[in-house]
């Protein structure tokens, strides 16, 4: 590997480093359910949710999913409708489509035996250089190393430079301590997530403060990505029996849709002008887009196409995570965590 021109972070005390580092993870990592055992399937499974998406968010999914999908096994045998609806508000559906077409190829091709090490990792669909690095160094101990945006902030701060993506990966792959890589590259990103953070970094918390070059913002390191703005109009029709939400019009999204397909929804109307008042306004981010969502009351005829659901299916229904919320804030379906 060419190494020549990079220096590393932080140079000879990257030992003291991993200790430190090592030692504050020990004592206080986040109890998050995906670190109970380091089982291949659920820990593949946490990584493919934990891709573009809190983990907050992927707490609430997460034992779902198990639940469901307690093996890989089942997973592949599942209809790829049930895998939707259970991914149901995680978005990015794309990543169930690839988990669940590499769960048939793991039964199938391997014989349920799962890869044992990132490279036969990374021929699965779904997996790319993070997850493949991400898995392997967890589940299969494989010194490699791990680089999120968590991780990159964290090694841009510690040297105070501002490191290309090559310099990124092999400050972390130098760092790495060998032992322990699983440990080390989730200290890495709990550092990043929880102490070394994007906004007003917590140093005074922070294990290596000594060994940092910048305590605190790197200048000029924060940059917002532009989010565009735009507006919806949804039409909300239920219909109730025994003053309880009964059935309600959804539409199910093209299945040749680039974004979420043949996921249910909504039917989206026209603004319906500027006297009107909707029921009710949610905002809602997707990428890089913040919607401003208006709810409107209408009625079947205005319709063209859609479906009456019964309420009960609700939770088996592959619905986009935005129709979720509006039913819920419409009281259609309860806020609580019933799924
Ligand atoms: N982000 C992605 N994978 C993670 C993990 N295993 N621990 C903490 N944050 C993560």
């Amino acid at each position: 590997m060419q190494r020549g021109h990079h220096q590393n972070v932080p140079g000879k005390r990257a030992p003291v480093f991993r200790l430190r580092l090592l030692a504050w993870y020990d004592a206080h990592a986040r109890d998050l359910p995906w670190r109970k055992n380091r089982d291949p399937y659920p820990v593949w499974v946490s990584e493919i949710m934990l891709q573009q998406t809190r983990v907050a968010a992927v707490i609430q999914h997460y034992d779902d999913f198990l639940r469901r999908f307690p093996t890989v096994e089942k997973l592949a045998r599942a209809r790829q409708s049930s895998v939707l609806a259970v991914w149901s508000g995680l978005g990015y559906y794309r990543r169930a489509r690839m988990l669940h077409a590499a769960a048939k190829m793991i039964v199938r091709e391997l014989h349920g035996k799962f890869p044992q090490t990132s490279g036969d990792w990374r021929e699965l669909p779904g997996i790319g250089r993070y997850t493949c690095a991400a898995i392997a160094s967890i589940a299969c101990d494989e010194p490699i190393a791990v680089v999120d945006g968590n991780v990159e902030r964290v090694l841009s701060r510690v040297s105070s430079r501002r490191l290309s993506e090559q310099q990124v990966w092999h400050a972390a792959e130098d760092l790495l301590d060998r032992e322990r890589p699983g440990d080390f590259n989730q200290a890495m990103m709990e550092l990043g997530a929880t102490v070394c953070t994007p906004k007003a970094p917590a140093c005074l918390l922070c294990p290596v403060v000594e060994l940092c070059a910048t305590r605190g913002d790197l200048p000029g390191e924060t940059k917002a990505l532009p989010q565009k703005k735009r507006e919806i109009h949804y039409a909300l029709d239920h219909h109730s029996e025994n003053g309880r939400p009964a059935r309600v019009f959804l539409l199910q999204r093209p299945r040749d849709a680039s974004l979420m397909p043949g996921m249910w929804e909504l039917p989206e109307i026209s603004s319906p002008g500027d006297h009107a008042k909707p029921l009710f306004k949610v905002k809602h981010s997707i990428t890089v887009t913040d919607y401003t969502v208006s709810v409107w009351s209408s009625s079947p005829s205005n319709h063209t196409a859609g479906k009456w659901i019964a309420v009960r299916q609700l939770p088996k229904l592959a619905m986009t995570g935005l129709a979720r919320k509006i039913l819920r804030k419409a009281g259609v379906t309860k806020s609580a965590g019933v799924r």
